[in-house]
């Protein structure tokens, strides 16, 4: 039997098993999708209003990022202002996370081993949303496992909230049942900044690190 080949197509079986009544279903559900299309389209092209999508997007995404006072893994107060001249590259964890983070982060640094000297104008900040265990000398040592550049930050639950505020990450504990130990919940997004710290691109799971070292070097 060949699979589906798009969203349009009937599961293999579907008229077999509803017999003479396929057609008629068949039929009411593409009227249905073709309501609900003009809906959609009705709902896109309507003119931006106030509150509407549209009319964050035109600055939205310059929205993301902005000021923030935090403290590096070798004890240093830092800002933005710290890393101006060289692209930022954002991302939000804490080292007890099991898998997401520690994966995300093994990916930045094979883009970053890819960039080779080019490495030097970036400017990678791994930031805990776990202040509480992660401290100066804890992201010390949990940052030496990976690229030597990448630069662990804290600080104090109002320092982090406003950072993460500023680049829309939420964070949470959440209680795992089968240990005494708590995990973090957190935005899983790369984000990278221009030399101003202005937002340019971001990055997610699904970016492999030839194409994050690819999209790091365009933007250099
Ligand atoms: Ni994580």
């Amino acid at each position: 039997m060949a699979p589906s080949k798009g969203p349009s197509s009937t599961p293999p079986n579907w008229n077999a098993e509803r017999g003479s009544i396929g057609l008629p279903v068949l039929a009411m559900g593409l009227i249905a999708a073709l309501l609900l299309g003009s809906i959609a389209a009705f709902v896109v092209l309507r003119p931006t209003g106030p509150g509407q999508s549209g009319a964050v997007r035109t600055s939205g995404e310059a929205l993301v990022g902005g000021s923030f006072s935090m403290v590096d893994h070798t004890g240093s107060e830092v800002t933005d202002g710290t890393y101006s001249g060289r692209l930022m590259v954002v991302y939000f964890g804490f080292t007890y996370c099991p898998d997401v983070c520690p994966t995300q982060l093994l990916v930045l640094s094979e883009a970053l081993d890819r960039l080779g000297e080019d490495a030097e104008q970036i400017a990678p900040l791994f930031v805990t949303v776990d202040p509480e265990r992660d401290t100066p000398e804890a992201l010390a040592q949990y940052v030496s496992n990976f690229h030597p550049n990448i630069v662990g930050l804290t600080g104090s639950p109002e320092q982090l909230r406003t950072m993460a505020d500023a680049y829309y990450v939420s964070y949470y504990k959440v209680q795992d049942e089968a240990a005494s130990d708590y995990l973090m919940d957190h935005t899983s997004i790369v984000y990278v900044m221009d030399r101003s710290g202005t937002y340019l691109t971001h990055f997610t799971h699904a970016t492999s690190a030839e194409e994050m070292a690819g999209k790091l070097k365009d933007l250099l």
